[in-house]
C-alpha cells in the first residue's frame, strides 16, 4: 500500500502537470486515496486544481524545511484528492536544504511519514534535472515519463532514462511507464514517434495514448481537472483509461 510515483521529464511542456492532475483525479474516482505533491515553482498543478496563491498557507518548501507536514496538505474539489501546494519559494530550495550529501533524501524522509495514508502519491516535477528532481526520484517507487509526440521529445527521453538508470544504482526505482501525449491524430508524424518509442521501450510504453484535446487544455482555466470539466470528452476518457491500466498492472 502507498506507492509514490514521480511524473518526470526534463523537457518542458510535455504534459507532466496535465498528467499528474488528471491521472490523480482518475485514480481518485476509482476510490483510491491520492496525494499530489506540487514540486514545481510554477505551481501549475496547484493552480489547475483551483487553489489560488492566497489560499496557500504552507507549501512544499515549508514541508522540507520545518516540521509542518500535515498542515501543508490541502483538500481539493476532487473527492479523495489532496495536494501539497508549491510556490515560487521552491526557487530557493538549494539554500533551505542541509548542505550534507543526504539532502537528496529530504522529500523521501517526509513522505515516508504519510505514505501509508494514501494509495498513490504523485509528484509533479519541474522541467529540469537538478536537486528538486533528485529529491523526487529518491522519494519515488517508480516514474511516469510523459513524452510529447514530437521530434525533440525523443532525445530528451533517452537522457531521462539514463538518469533513472543512474538512480537505480543507488536505490530501486521502476519505470511505471512512458506515456505518449499530445498526439495530433490528423498528422501522421506523431505516429512515427509512437513507433520509435514503442520499439525502443516495448514493455515500458503505456498502451493508453493521450491525444491533443482542447478540453484538456481548457480545464485548468476553470480550476478543474478534465474529468470534472468534461467527463465524457475524449481527454477525460483517455486519462481514466490510463488509471485503469495502472490499477490493472
Ligand atoms: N493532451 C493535451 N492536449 C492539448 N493540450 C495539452 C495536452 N496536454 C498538455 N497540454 C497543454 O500543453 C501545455 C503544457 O502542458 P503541461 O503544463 O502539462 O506540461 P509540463 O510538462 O507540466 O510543462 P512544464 O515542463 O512547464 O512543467 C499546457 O498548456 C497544457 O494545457
Ligand atoms: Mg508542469
Amino acid at each position: 500500500m502507498g506507492k509514490i510515483i514521480a511524473v518526470v521529464n526534463q523537457k518542458g511542456g510535455v504534459g507532466k502537470t496535465t498528467t499528474t492532475i488528471n491521472l490523480g483525479a482518475s485514480l481518485a474516482l476509482e476510490d483510491k486515496k491520492i496525494l499530489i505533491v506540487d514540486f514545481d515553482q510554477q505551481a501549475n498543478a496547484t493552480i489547475s486544481l483551483g487553489i489560488t496563491r492566497e489560499d496557500v498557507k504552507y507549501d512544499i518548501v515549508d514541508v522540507l524545511s520545518t516540521e509542518i507536514l500535515e498542515k501543508a496538505i490541502m483538500k481539493t474539489t476532487v473527492r479523495n484528492l489532496e495536494i501539497i501546494p508549491a510556490s515560487i519559494k521552491l526557487a530557493s530550495l538549494e539554500e533551505v536544504l542541509p548542505k550534507t550529501s543526504d539532502r537528496i533524501y529530504t522529500l523521501d524522509s517526509n513522505l515516508k511519514k504519510i505514505k501509508e495514508q494514501y494509495d498513490y502519491i504523485l509528484i509533479d516535477c519541474p522541467p529540469s534535472l537538478g536537486l528538486i528532481v533528485d529529491n523526487a526520484l529518491y522519494a519515488s517507487d517508480s516514474v511516469i515519463i510523459p513524452v510529447e509526440c514530437s521530434f525533440y521529445a525523443y532525445d530528451a527521453l533517452t537522457q531521462m532514462v539514463q538518469k533513472i538508470d543512474e538512480v537505480q544504482k543507488n536505490k530501486p526505482i521502476d519505470i511505471e511507464g512512458i506515456l505518449l501525449t499530445k498526439l495530433d491524430n490528423r498528422n501522421t508524424f506523431g505516429y512515427k514517434i509512437i513507433e520509435k518509442v514503442e520499439f525502443m521501450f516495448p514493455n515500458k510504453t503505456f498502451k493508453t495514448i493521450i491525444t491533443s484535446s482542447s478540453h484538456i487544455q481548457e480545464a485548468p482555466m476553470h480550476g478543474k481537472t478534465v474529468i470534472q470539466f468534461s467527463f465524457n470528452s475524449r481527454g477525460s476518457k483517455e486519462y481514466r483509461e490510463l488509471a485503469n491500466e495502472i490499477l490493472n498492472k
